[in-house]
């Protein structure tokens, strides 16, 4: 049951729109009508509005786009309501406007009654899909953080991506978060088609198929949302970060973002919003530096009631000339997980486009896998443990045949 609020002065509409969500066949209501248009609205039905609860709100308004402040409102107050807008027949950048502002159909006048049914059909698809998942998943984000350039930040987000995936058996996505560019889906021998900005760009009208037909699928059953290729490059803004993240955690159980080395915000954001926080860095100097001033600048030492960030030390080898315990005291920090330097494990992942924990037993592979288990805490049984070990007994499949397997999210 869908609670709608009306705002028109036009008794047409508001006749068309009362024989949809009212009709005989329908278990929607009309929680409120307002007689004005959007453009004469006063701010307090705004408040009126919001106390009505409603997930869907029918905004007229009126003969020219002056209005759409109060959709702009509505969607900064209450994203997740859907907002349908009505008002004159408009030209292409004043209709982009409309769908910036926040709605997710447009219907010019003169009205046609089919027109609006139909919006209000695929409304209604939209959100029963939608509330279904609500009501069962919100999925856990893991941001990954490098202290520099090149120590293996891709590498470990798409490794512990396959464990994830392997320990829960549930559906588990990698968001590139680079600018450009991004090397995770290259890395596993994907090629792809979209990127993050595909799914930004489509905001207002992404639902889960157009949301799905953006994403690479790997063979190991782990999903993609590439970033874009060179010339398109732009840094998201914090709130599409936050977007983008709203939407993987609504669809997919695990949740790793590959957050690069540029501390941007949007960078700070994704850190910040998520559940569990890893730094990866190398053992030498530059790299450690940079590491303190992450956690500095990043300052998440509990303060916001989550746990501080976990401290990942990669292509760590004996002989380097650094322990891990003089690491750990030049930083003032504990290490949480230390992944050897395996040279020749890592150039098979590449060349074979299969991520290396599934290639075979290694120091590698349990340190990611230890990883994984303490990310997924007590959530794991014996028979979901043993999911690596069938993951390498698997058969291969060449990229592109992706197996299929069943996931439950
Ligand atoms: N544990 C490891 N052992 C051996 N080589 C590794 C290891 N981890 C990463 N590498 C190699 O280090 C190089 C950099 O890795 P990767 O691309 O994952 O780094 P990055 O931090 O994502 O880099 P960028 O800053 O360019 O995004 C790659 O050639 C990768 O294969
Ligand atoms: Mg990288």
């Amino acid at each position: 049951m869908l609670d709608c609020v009306l705002i028109t002065d036009d008794e047409a509409l508001r006749r068309q729109v009362r024989s949809i969500v009212q009709g005989p066949e329908s278990s929607d209501r009309l929680v409120l009508e307002l007689s004005d248009s959007a453009s004469r609205l006063p701010r307090e039905r705004i408040t009126d509005i919001l106390s009505a609860n409603p997930r869907v709100v029918f905004v007229d308004l009126g003969d020219s786009v002056m209005g759409l402040r109060v959709l702009e409102v509505l969607s900064k107050e209450a994203p997740e309501v859907t907002l349908i807008a009505a008002g004159p027949d408009l030209a292409a950048d004043s209709l982009l406007r409309v769908i910036r502002a926040g709605a997710s159909e447009y219907l010019p006048r003169p009205f046609a009654a089919e027109d609006l049914s139909q919006a209000f059909t695929r409304i209604r698809h939209r959100l029963g899909k939608t509330r279904a998942e609500d009501a069962n998943t919100r999925g856990q984000v893991i941001t990954l953080f490098s202290s520099k350039g090149g120590v293996g930040v891709t590498t470990i987000s798409v490794n512990l991506a396959v464990v994830l995936k392997e320990l829960t058996g549930k559906s588990t996505i990698v968001l590139d978060l680079a600018p450009m560019l991004g090397t995770v889906a290259l890395s596993i021998g994907l090629q792809p088609r979209f990127s993050y900005l595909d799914v930004i760009q489509n905001f207002h009208r992404v639902d889960e198929e157009l949301f799905r037909s953006f994403l690479e699928q790997h063979e190991s059953g782990v999903h993609v949302l590439a970033s874009p290729p060179g010339a398109e490059g732009q840094v998201p803004s914090m709130d599409e970060v936050l977007g983008l993240l709203r939407f993987c955690r609504r669809h997919y159980a695990n949740v790793v973002v590959d957050a690069g080395h540029d501390l941007t915000d949007a960078v700070e954001v994704a850190f910040r919003d998520a559940d569990h926080r890893l730094i990866v860095a190398t053992p030498e100097l530059p790299a450690l530096r940079n590491v303190k001033r992450a956690m500095e600048i990043l300052s998440t030492n509990g303060s916001d009631g989550k746990s501080a960030p976990r401290i990942i030390l990669n292509q760590y080898a004996e002989g380097l000339g650094v322990t891990v315990a003089e690491v750990e005291k030049g930083l003032g920090l504990s290490v949480d997980t230390v992944v050897d330097r395996d040279s020749s494990l890592i150039s098979e992942s590449i060349n074979l486009g299969r991520p290396a924990v599934l290639l075979k037993k290694s120091s590698f592979e349990r340190s990611l896998t230890d990883l994984g288990a303490r990310i997924t805490g007590n959530g794991q049984s014996d028979g979901q443990k043993v999911g690596l070990l069938k993951a390498l007994l698997r058969p291969f499949r060449s990229n592109g045949s992706a197996a299929a397997t069943t996931e439950t999210n």
